[in-house]
């Protein structure tokens, strides 16, 4: 494997899930692979999780390790062939991407969606940039379309948990006073269309996510219906895809209570609203996993940058 753009880099899952649990148990039985090799991580959004598993990741592996806050640190870069640049652009991917390289090994990039274009968030021009113009390897620390680390990192946190050999796993929408973009419950989708589950979608109407990642995934309009006998519940807010980026419901009765989660296990990437997205008693609970999750996102980037430097 050359880049990691999306959960589609994945091979086969199920193994990626086991070496990944393997490297759980002995994180730093790799530490020689990455010695003199450098990665560069480069923020253009913020970030807690991210930032810190994969550079624990990267450190696990023995790779030297430079973070860069690109959106607020770096040059404002220029995506367009052939422009005048005379507004508010100072570089062009090309240079930038290239420089880059220069100066490390692999280049893991976070750059989330406008949520104002459509058509330009859909052509990853930063990821997509950098994948160009550079010679070495991309990872997608989440992009305008997809979070292939996270939803790495909750498989793994499935597997981990699971005890059914057809677990019945829900993506439920949940109400957000702002506008977020769709690359969670992608890559999530994705992931779980690879699985052997009982996959449901449920969102109010409106919030259909983009069919050609859905496929043909099970979609249920009624939360209370879609979350009978569930196992595991996936929360998280996006905003709409068919009237892009807007939010055309705020429902809050759509947030997620113990009484509603029932029996099942309660997941979320994280960050999350309390109270807004999910009530306290859901998260306080040990029927939540999202600090698990969060823990799982050190082993699969570690799985990811290991595959990597295995074919440098
Ligand atoms: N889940 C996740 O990506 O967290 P951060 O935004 O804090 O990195």
């Amino acid at each position: 494997m050359k880049h990691y753009i999306s959960i589609q880099d994945i091979d086969s899952l199920s193994e990626w899930v086991k070496d990944a649990r393997n490297l759980k148990t002995n994180p730093l039985q790799s530490k020689g692979l990455g010695q003199g090799k450098t990665i560069c991580l480069l923020f253009f959004n913020n970030s807690l999780r991210t930032r810190l598993s994969t550079q624990k990741a990267a450190m696990n592996l023995g790779l030297e390790v430079m973070v860069m806050n690109f959106g607020s640190e770096g040059w404002a870069l220029e995506y367009e062939d052939g422009t005048v640049m005379d507004q508010g652009t100072s570089e062009h991917i090309k240079e930038a991407a290239q420089v880059v390289s220069q100066f490390c090994d692999i280049v893991a990039i976070r750059a989330f969606a406008s949520l104002t274009d459509k058509e330009k968030d859909e052509a990853e021009l930063v990821l997509n940039g950098f994948k160009k113009h550079t010679s070495i390897p991309v990872v997608n620390m989440e992009s305008s379309i997809g979070h292939p680390l996270q939803a790495l990192a909750d498989a793994i946190t499935l597997d981990e948990q699971n005890t059914k050999a057809k677990p019945k796993v829900v993506l439920s929408w949940a109400p957000h006073p702002k506008a977020l973009p769709h690359a969670v419950a992608n890559s999530f989708t994705e992931m779980m269309l690879k699985q052997n589950a009982d996959f449901v979608i449920t969102h109010p109407k409106g919030y259909e996510l983009n069919p050609e990642i859905t496929k043909d995934a099970k979609i249920e309009y009624d939360q209370f219906k879609a979350l009978e006998n569930a196992d595991f519940v996936y929360v998280k807010n996006w905003s709409s895809y068919t009237d892009y980026g807007k939010v055309i419901n705020q429902d809050k009765n759509w947030m997620m209570t113990k009484e509603k989660l029932g029996n099942a296990k309660f997941m979320h990437c994280l960050p999350v609203r309390r109270n807004v997205v999910v009530e306290d008693a859901v998260l306080d609970s040990n029927q939540s996993l999202v600090i698990e999750q969060a823990n799982n996102r050190t082993y699969s980037a570690q799985i990811v940058l290991k595959k990597i430097l295995e074919n440098l």
